[in-house]
């Protein structure tokens, strides 16, 4: 039987997919060699991003089965290696990462990320109530909802209005009574519209938010995420390589799996994790007898795995959802019920854990050629002078 060529084998390879680029291994630069032996045996070398990546057992499989599948093949070799530093950045580049102009958003000191595999875990109450903290404690925090169907974070900082332009056409966040700076894709769609922008127009608003909002000068910019791992956690992961995230988890063992996800998604892309707050963890009656209603040592089981610390464990507390429906963040109105100062202590950690000085996000020059990201501008109201 004839010997497949090395082009059906790349062809065949085409096949085999990544599961969260959502792009082939060939399209995506990753594999490395392909030998096609006199016996039949074909071995093929994929680079993966980093050694211990999860989907590695998926690559194997695919590319057995794909590789497997062409006539004259006898059995298939497949081995890994990781992509040298050089490599990542032109992964990056396929993934059209990196299109921030030079100095958007220079002046803010960090980005950090709240995000968590499930929904419903409180990402958005935490970073309503984290930027609220930071700011009150003299840290000016900007709040960015990156949720876009979702959106959730103008009712809880309470701050609903169409944003203005100022002269430099950079749109300008709302100031919640707070004190944080805000922006979400809430404020221009009309009330509970639903938002059905997918791909490239997501990707446009994300981007648009990051680069195209008068930011200004802010110790703290929060991006609270949509649940899971999908269009935007990828969005924000090539256009802010240097964020690091929070993740949020409630108390069950069984939720630590499906947090880890989202964990894993920022270890691929080299985004540092600093650490994860357990929400909803036990809830202490006004007697002070505890219900650990969603199990407990979830946090703690999660951020021994991903070795980063447990910044906090926020209890079940209505009033802390009362003042999120109100848009009155409880670390404001109540700085010492029991779930504020879980959150202070939380924002005491990321104090302790970013530096003050460095502006982080720059083009570097890998990023500086990429193509345009198409997609629809955002609607903003035009004023002031140059408008
Ligand atoms: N510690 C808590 N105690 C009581 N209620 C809470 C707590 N944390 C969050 N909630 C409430 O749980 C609900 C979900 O919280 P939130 O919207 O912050 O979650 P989320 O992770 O952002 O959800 P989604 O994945 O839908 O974006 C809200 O009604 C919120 O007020
Ligand atoms: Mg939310």
């Amino acid at each position: 039987m004839p010997l497949p060529t090395n082009d059906q084998v790349t062809e065949a390879l085409r096949g085999v997919i990544d599961p969260e680029l959502r792009r082939s291994i060939v399209e995506l630069g990753m594999v490395r060699s392909i030998e096609i032996q006199p016996s039949g045996r074909v071995e093929v070398v994929v680079s993966l991003t980093t050694a211990g990546c999860p989907i590695r057992s998926h690559f194997e499989q695919a590319v057995a089965q794909r590789v497997g599948e062409l006539e004259g093949v006898t059995e298939v070799g497949v081995g890994f290696d990781v992509l040298s530093n050089e490599e990542k950045g032109q992964l990056q580049q396929t993934l059209g990462r990196g299109k921030l102009p030079q100095g958007a958003l220079a002046k803010v000191k960090n980005v950090i990320c709240v995000s968590s595999g499930k929904g419903g875990v409180g990402k958005s109450t935490m970073t309503a109530n984290l930027a609220a903290a930071l700011t009150a404690e003299g840290h000016p925090a900007g709040a960015l909802d990156c949720d876009v169907y979702g959106y959730s974070i103008p009712r809880m900082l309470g701050v609903n209005a169409k944003p203005e332009v100022n002269g430099e056409r950079k749109i300008l966040p709302l100031e919640s009574a707070s004190g944080v700076k805000v922006m979400s894709i809430g404020f221009f769609v009309e009330e509970n519209a639903a938002v059905v922008w997918r791909g490239p127009m997501l990707h446009k608003a994300i981007q648009q938010f990051l680069e195209d909002v008068a930011w200004d000068e802010l110790e703290y910019l929060l991006l609270d995420l949509p649940p899971g791992t999908g269009d935007v956690s990828m969005t924000l992961a090539q256009l802010l390589p240097q964020a690091k995230f929070i993740v949020v988890t409630t108390p069950q063992p069984a939720a630590q799996s499906v947090a880890a996800r989202g964990a894993e998604m920022a270890k691929k892309f080299d985004l540092e994790i600093l650490g994860v707050i357990e929400n909803m963890s036990g809830f202490t009656t006004p007697d002070g007898e505890r219900f650990t209603i969603f199990g407990e040592g979830g946090g703690q089981q999660l951020s021994d795995e991903l070795d980063v610390p447990l910044l906090g464990k926020v209890p079940l507390s209505e009033p802390l959802r009362e003042h999120s429906d109100e848009g009155t963040p409880l670390v404001i109105s109540d700085p010492d019920s029991p779930a504020s100062q879980a959150i202070r202590q939380a924002v005491r950690g990321i104090i302790a854990m970013t530096p003050q000085e460095l502006p982080v996000l720059q083009a570097t020059p890998a990023m500086a050629e990429m193509p345009a990201i198409g997609g629809t501008p955002l609607p903003v109201v035009q004023v002031g002078p140059g408008a």
